[in-house]
């Protein structure tokens, strides 16, 4: 039995401690942001309202602090949003802590001063000295896993070890982990996805969005090799794997498909998902300078003809 701490009580994070629980861990969530969230576990019947689900009685909510993260646990789990990671950066900064942390959030981050696209396990670590960082990534949609569907994820280091003994702490029959020594290929893979899932969700037929697919796919392979990601990740769970999910029944291509009609994205945005977060659309603004000075255009037509729509809010003109 390990004690683990999950950091993020939205959908995925609270998903993630159902089979956490299931494997005898002692599991805390806290959330540090999130009115919503907070009220929804510290209730008495710990009834989630985004994943529609009673979590285990058994989960411990805790109130957030620098205090609580100062207490021994042998797993943290980050299950922030992209916008959270330099707030739990900075947190964790402080403690010079060991414990292996576990991140699933998905993203890049451009660090302007730099002019480079970072990694989250790369500012965890460079920025925030966080030592000891892997990676959970793959097709999952947390409402799914809150059911128990089965489900099957990648969890990334460089030293395998860590990786199988974060997999034998949480998996279970249902929540089944691979591994992957190619972290930089896995994160980016999952984050730039919910652009290409978009791009697909653009097509307006099955045809024409299988097409947009393959494209997406030689498009990715290029960026992957450019990240010097192994081109293997691709064909893996965080890569078409992820893909697919997103394509068939996400956010990103919901909002896609509206593009794909005509709607500029504000438009779209405000007439039929204004609640909703499209990580797709957040990841090409942040990615979209540096994509624009420092990639051969030529080589990702498709990334670069939505990178414009988005910034330039103008009807997507989809060029395979
Ligand atoms: N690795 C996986 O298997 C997997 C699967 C699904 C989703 N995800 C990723 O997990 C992350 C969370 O997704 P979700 O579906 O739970 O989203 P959600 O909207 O349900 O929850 C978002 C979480 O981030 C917090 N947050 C938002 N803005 C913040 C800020 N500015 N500062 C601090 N915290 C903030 C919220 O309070 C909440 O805890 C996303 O990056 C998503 O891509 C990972």
């Amino acid at each position: 039995m390990k004690k683990i701490i999950i950091i993020g009580g939205g959908a995925m994070g609270s998903a993630f401690t159902i089979p956490c629980l299931e494997n005898n861990n002692k599991v805390t969530i806290t959330e540090p942001y999130s009115k919503r969230f907070i009220k929804d576990l510290s209730s008495k019947d710990k009834f989630h309202s985004a994943l529609k689900v009673k979590l285990s009685k058994k989960l411990k909510f805790r109130k957030f602090s620098k205090e609580l993260l100062k207490e021994k646990f042998d797993l943290i789990v980050i299950a922030l949003s992209l916008s959270g990671i330099d707030f739990i950066g900075k947190e964790l900064k402080n403690l010079k802590n060991k414990t292996p942390i576990l991140v699933l959030t998905k993203g890049l981050k451009y660090e302007k001063k730099d002019k480079k696209i970072s990694t989250i396990s790369e500012q965890l670590k460079n920025k925030y000295k966080s030592i000891n960082v892997s990676v959970l990534k793959g097709p999952c949609l947390a409402k799914e896993l809150a059911r128990k569907n089965q489900t099957s994820v990648v969890i990334a280091n460089k030293n395998i070890k860590i990786a199988k003994s974060i997999g034998k702490t949480i998996s279970t029959k249902y929540y089944l982990t691979e591994y992957s020594r190619d972290v930089i290929g896995v994160e980016v893979c999952s984050a730039i996805k919910n652009i290409y899932a978009m791009i697909i969700g653009a097509g307006q037929s099955l045809n024409s969005s299988s097409n947009l697919f393959q494209k997406s796919i030689l498009e990715m392979k290029y960026l992957i090799k450019y990240f010097k990601g192994k081109d293997e990740t691709i064909s893996g769970l965080a890569g078409v794997g992820d893909l697919y999910v997103s394509a068939a029944g996400g956010r990103n291509s919901k909002m896609g498909s509206y593009l794909g009609k005509g709607f500029t994205f504000k438009a779209a945005k405000k007439k039929f998902m204004p609640n909703d977060t499209v990580e797709g659309e957040q990841l090409a603004r942040e990615i979209a300078p540096f994509i624009f000075k420092k990639i051969d255009k030529k080589k990702i037509p498709l990334m670069i003809n939505f990178l414009k729509t988005i910034i330039g809010n103008k009807k997507l003109k989809i060029k395979v």
